[in-house]
């Protein structure tokens, strides 16, 4: 008979709550079953199916071709390798920009497709939005400061100085519900400033050392991407290195007729 673990999962109420508890919050992102399998099997409190599968995933500049389909597909995937940490689903551009009801519709796809929560971009102006996923039961998380898919009216992926602006959208969306909130690509002084001001974990992604909790990207944690690597980014393992060396040796192998050996045969 197999023995059935029983593994309890992070709930949003709890997520929320470690802040009190000084208890400080590891957040992933994965988009697919192996990936999410390993997450959870490595207990983060978080995976985050995030639209910056877009650019790993997909090899796309930025986050905008995105689609909400392509995100329910991911995120079906990950929900389902996932026993005990929370899945939060990113809603991508153009799937909640139109009104609130459209963000509404959006999010319960995410959530049929298994996500507890979803994250959406933007602060002041997104409040709004944001109060109406509440309404619906939705949990939110928020993103403030370096916004990805606000990459055109950036003008690029850069460091986000305004420390005021970016103080009163944590609060706009903290005030709107949002049970946590990601700040990225802002000095680490306004990293800590937004956590001392708000009563919600804030999840930074270089957005210095002071925040409740961390996200990185998979690729990027594991050496899987280089493209680009911001400043922010610690890879811990160098996959990408170990990947191409055993491609090469199957390669080789094939070519000089040493696989398959007789111990992959079938007598
Ligand atoms: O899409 C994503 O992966 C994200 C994280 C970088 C926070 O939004």
């Amino acid at each position: 008979m197999t023995e059935r673990v029983s593994v309890r999962p992070v709930t949003v109420p709890e997520f929320r709550a470690a802040k009190a508890r000084a208890e400080r919050l590891v957040v992933v992102t994965a988009y697919d079953f192996p990936s999410a399998q390993l997450a959870d099997a490595a207990e983060v409190d978080a995976i985050l199916v995030g639209d910056s599968l877009g650019t790993v995933v997909q090899g796309h500049a930025n986050t905008i071709p995105v689609t909400l389909g392509q995100m329910a597909y991911h995120t079906e995937m990950v929900a389902r390798a996932t026993r005990r940490a929370l899945v939060i689903a990113d809603l991508p551009f153009g799937s909640y920009q139109e009104s609130s009801r459209q963000a509404v519709r959006s999010a319960i796809r995410l959530l049929k497709a298994g996500a507890a929560a979803v994250k959406i971009e933007g602060g002041a102006r997104m409040a709004a939005t944001l109060a109406a996923l509440v309404r619906a039961d939705i949990p939110v998380m928020g993103h403030v400061g370096l916004t990805p898919q606000s990459v055109h009216q950036m003008g690029g992926f850069k460091v986000q100085r305004a420390q005021e602006t970016i103080l009163a959208d944590a609060q706009a969306v903290t005030d709107a519900g949002a049970f946590a909130l990601v700040i990225e690509g802002v000095p680490a002084t306004i990293g800590q400033a937004v956590t001392a001001a708000i009563p919600v974990p804030t999840i930074g992604i270089g957005a210095g050392p002071d925040c409740d909790g961390q996200v990185l990207v998979w690729h990027d944690l594991l050496g899987l991407f280089d493209a680009f690597r911001p400043k922010f980014v610690k890879q811990y393992a160098n996959l990408g290195d170990l990947t191409r060396e055993a491609l090469q040796q199957f390669r080789d192998e094939v070519r000089e007729g040493r696989f398959p050996g007789p111990e992959h045969s079938f007598k």
